[in-house]
């Protein structure tokens, strides 16, 4: 079954082949991050018009990297959702022209699933039931994998996502876009422990998340050293934030995992490309004794190759779509 799947949710325009759900055999990504660089962050109506002129190269290129022509592909895969309507509609109506084209099946994929589907290209071994976070730009979920098929949301943020806290941080830092590989980077050089800056528990069991507190304190912090006329030490800053993100998201990942007897545990999302909370959930899970997946960096940030295999199970299960497929930019899971 050799799936091309297109992914343009965000700021990536991104084209794979993948054969029988785990087989990358191209995988394309256009990243538009020096043209949203100008601007701070992903101008909506910027990213569409970018994605219109980019899809039709990426394609040809994960078609020609694959060594294959476009009639050997079995099936189109697109994500529908959840991301910014005008950019998934560019990927969705392409999937839907090329579908029709090729008189091939048309498969729906949701962008979260997409990114836990990562693991299994990483490691084929890594089977169900697990629980992986989620955690992007735009989302910070906890999500119970009970099969290939059945996901259920166990935690999600009340207000920002992971990834969004660390461009926002970024930004009064004055460390650009995108925040989190270069917050990453100024923590290298700065004390965790210098700031001690809230760990926010939400929710029934506490385990969902909110970001905006932490954010905010971080303002607070600039603003009242800026007020006394104190200079601040922005790798600090930079490092306690970090280590107060790392330390919600890993700890609540763990708890629900003891709290479902599920001992398998994974990260997904472009925050997973952070290597500390990588180190982090690793150490704990030994501890712990539970198996921990992790995707390689390139398969945490946004690329088309997940989508091929989540595409691979959602095909499996049945999952089709005719040509009446929309754009739907708050998918549930
Ligand atoms: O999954 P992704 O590429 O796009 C969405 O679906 O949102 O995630 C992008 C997000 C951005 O907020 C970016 O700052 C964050 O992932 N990110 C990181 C790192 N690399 C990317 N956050 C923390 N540490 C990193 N190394
Ligand atoms: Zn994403």
């Amino acid at each position: 079954m050799r799936i091309l799947a297109i992914e343009s949710s965000c700021d990536e325009t991104a084209a794979a082949v993948v054969r029988d759900g785990v087989t990358v055999e191209s995988n394309v990504i256009n990243t538009q991050i020096e043209l949203h660089k100008l601007f701070g962050g992903v101008v909506p109506e910027v990213a569409s018009r970018r994605h219109i002129e980019n899809i039709s190269a990426v394609v040809d290129k994960a078609v020609a990297d694959a060594g294959i022509c476009l009639s050997d592909v079995d099936a189109v895969a697109v994500t529908y959702g959840p991301g910014l309507v005008g950019a998934l509609l560019v990927g969705v109506s392409t999937a839907k022209g090329l579908a029709y084209g090729l008189k091939k099946p048309l498969i729906p994929v949701h962008h979260i699933k997409g990114h836990i589907c990562a693991n299994y290209l990483e490691n084929p071994e890594f089977k169900p039931p697990f629980i992986c976070l989620v955690a992007s730009g735009g989302h910070s979920h906890i999500v119970y994998v009970k099969s290939y098929f059945a996901y259920e949301a166990l935690a999600r943020t009340c207000d920002d996502a992971a990834g969004e806290a660390f461009d926002k941080v970024s930004r009064v830092l004055g460390y650009g876009y995108p925040g989190g590989p270069a917050i990453q980077k100024a923590a290298e050089h700065g004390n965790p422990a210098a700031i001690r800056f809230p760990r926010v528990n939400m929710g029934v069991d506490g385990f969902d998340f909110s970001f905006s507190g932490v954010k905010t304190a971080v303002l607070n912090y600039i603003h009242n050293a800026e007020q006394k006329g104190e200079q601040i030490c922005r790798e600090d800053v930079a490092a306690s934030f970090q280590e107060a993100v790392v330390d919600v998201l890993s700890s609540h990942l763990l708890d629900c995992a003891g709290k479902y007897g599920v001992s398998r545990i994974a990260l997904a999302g472009g925050v997973a490309a952070n290597l500390p909370l990588r180190k982090r959930v690793e150490e704990k899970a030994k501890a712990a004794g539970m198996e921990f997946s992790c995707p390689r960096l390139a398969y945490c940030t946004d690329n088309a190759a997940m989508i091929g295999c989540a595409a691979y199970y959602a095909w499996q299960n049945g999952e089709m779509a005719d040509m009446s497929l929309n754009a739907v930019a708050n998918l549930s899971l």
